[in-house]
C-alpha cells in the first residue's frame, strides 16, 4: 500500500493517490474531515485557518464503500483565487510580482534555493511548509479508518509547550480523550494547559514563536507487525521516519526513549510473567510496544519535539537572496506554535505506517480477506500465549 501527494501551499490544492486499499472498507468523508478539523485546531494557530479543509474523492470509493483502485483525494486551497496570478501554472509572472528573498532561518528557503535554482524563494516554502500537512492527514485518516475496523484506536496529547510542561505522570493521564479533544492545546492537565497558554501569549507579544514535546498513543495493535529480518522492514525505524519527516519534528521516543541511557537494564526491560489461567503475559511497557522493530502487542508509545516555528514577526538576521544585503529573515502569515496541530498529524502518520505493515502481514485485496487471516493469526497468538498448544500441534492443526 502506498501513496504519492503533490500540491503547492498557494495553488488550487493538494492532491494524493493512496494505492494499495483493500475493497470493502466503509469510508465516509466526514471522517476525514473530522480529523482535518482537529489538524487545524489549537491555540497559537495563524490566520490560515479560517479556512476549513475538506477532503473529496475522485475515484476509488462507490456508495462509500472502496472499490480496490487507487483512492484519489484532493483538498482544495480555499484561499487560492487570491494567488491565482502568483501562483499561475501558465503565462507569465504579473508586473507587481514580489519575489520571496530574504531565506528564514530555520526554515528550508536557503537550502531549497540553493538545491533547486530559484530566484523566488516562495517556489521552495509552497511545497516545505506545513500546509501539504493537511494531506498527509487526510492519507493517514484512510488507514487509520482501516485499522480502527480491526480494533485500533489512537491517541495525542501535548506534554510540553516552551518551558510550560504537563506537571503530572503522562502515564496517568493517557486515555483521557474527552479532556484532551477540548483542550486548545491538546493538554490533559489543567495546570499545566494553563501555563502553555500563557507562555504562548507571551511569545506572541515578544514577536517569537514555541516549540514542544507531544506523545501518541496507539492501542489495540496485534504483535507481530514490521520485522527484525531486515533494516527497512523494522517498524520502529519506519515510525520513527515518518514522524521525524513532520516540519519542525527533530527528535522521535520509543517508550522511555531518551530515559534508557540513565537507568540499568533491569529497570528498562519489561519482564515477561506467565499469569496462571491467563498464559504470558507483559507487567509494564518501558519499550513503548516495540522490540526488535517488530510490534509486542502492548500499546504503541511515541513522543516527539517540535523546535519553535521559523518564521518570527520580530526575524532573524539573514541576507538577502538577490542584493546581497544583511537584511531580517521573511515575515509570513504564520503560527506562533503548532505543537497540537502537529500531534495531530502525527496520529496519521503513525496510522499509515501502521497500515502498510498491517496490509503487509494479512494481505489481501478485499477487507474478507485480510479480516480472516487477521483473526486466524489472533487465534494462534492466544493459543500459544495461553501455552494451550505447543508449535508441532498447531502446525498439524492448520
Ligand atoms: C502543523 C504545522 C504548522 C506549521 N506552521 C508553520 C508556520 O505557520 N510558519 C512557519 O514558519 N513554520 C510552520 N511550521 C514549521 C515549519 O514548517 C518547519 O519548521 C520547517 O519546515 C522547517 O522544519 P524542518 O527543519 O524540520 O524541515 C509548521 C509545522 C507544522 C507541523
Amino acid at each position: 500500500m502506498r501513496y504519492l501527494a503533490g500540491g503547492e501551499s498557494h495553488g488550487p490544492g493538494l492532491t494524493a493517490i493512496i494505492e494499495g486499499l483493500p475493497a470493502g472498507l466503509e469510508l465516509r468523508t466526514t471522517d476525514i474531515n473530522h480529523h482535518l478539523a482537529r489538524r487545524q485546531m489549537g491555540y497559537g494557530r495563524g490566520g490560515r485557518n479560517a479556512e476549513k479543509d475538506q477532503v473529496k474523492v475522485l475515484s476509488g470509493l462507490r456508495f462509500n464503500r472502496t472499490i480496490g483502485s487507487p483512492l484519489t483525494l484532493y483538498i482544495e486551497n480555499r484561499d487560492c483565487s487570491n494567488w491565482q496570478s502568483v501562483m499561475a501554472t501558465e503565462g507569465e509572472p504579473p508586473a507587481d510580482w514580489q519575489p520571496v528573498t530574504r531565506p528564514r532561518p530555520g526554515h528550508a528557503d536557503l537550502a531549497g534555493g540553493l538545491k533547486y535554482n530559484y530566484d523566488d524563494l516562495r517556489l521552495v516554502l509552497e511545497r516545505s511548509s506545513a500546509r501539504e500537512t493537511a494531506m498527509r492527514t487526510a492519507v493517514g485518516s484512510v488507514g487509520r479508518i482501516f485499522l480502527e475496523y480491526f480494533g485500533f484506536s489512537f491517541f495525542s496529547h501535548v506534554l510540553q509547550i516552551g518551558k510550560a510542561a504537563v506537571s503530572i505522570d503522562a502515564g496517568e493521564i493517557r486515555g483521557v480523550n474527552d479532556i484532551v479533544e477540548k483542550s486548545a492545546v491538546r493538554c490533559a492537565d489543567e495546570n499545566g494547559e494553563a501555563a502553555m497558554l500563557q507562555e504562548i501569549d507571551q511569545a506572541r507579544r515578544d514577536g517569537d514563536t514555541l516549540g514542544g514535546i507531544f506523545e501518541v498513543i496507539v492501542k489495540g495493535i496485534p504483535p507481530g507487525l514490521g520485522s527484525y529480518v531486515h533494516p527497512d522492514r523494522r517498524l520502529d525505524g519506519r515510525l520513527a521516519g515518518a514522524v521525524m519527516a513532520i516540519q519542525g519534528i527533530k527528535g522521535v521516543e520509543v517508550g522511555i526513549g531518551f530515559a534508557a541511557a540513565s537507568a540499568p537494564g533491569s529497570e528498562v526491560h519489561d519482564p515477561i510473567i506467565l499469569r496462571q489461567g491467563a498464559g504470558i503475559e507483559r507487567i509494564s511497557n518501558r519499550a513503548g510496544g516495540l522490540e526488535g522493530g517488530v510490534t509486542n502487542g502492548s500499546p504503541l508509545i511515541i513522543r516527539a519535539v517540535m523546535k519553535p516555528i521559523p518564521t518570527l514577526s520580530r526575524p532573524l538576521p539573514s541576507v538577502d537572496w538577490q542584493t546581497g544585503e544583511e537584511t531580517a529573515g521573511a515575515v509570513e502569515r504564520s503560527d506562533v506554535c503548532a505543537v497540537p496541530s502537529a500531534a495531530v498529524v502525527a496520529e496519521a502518520v503513525i496510522a499509515w505506517e501502521l497500515a502498510v505493515a498491517f496490509k503487509e502481514k494479512f494481505g489481501g485485496d478485499c477487507l474478507e480477506e485480510i479480516s480472516g487471516s487477521y483473526h486466524r493469526y489472533l487465534e494462534r497468538c492466544s493459543r500459544r500465549l495461553k501455552k494451550e498448544e505447543n508449535r508441532d500441534d498447531y502446525n498439524s492443526s492448520e
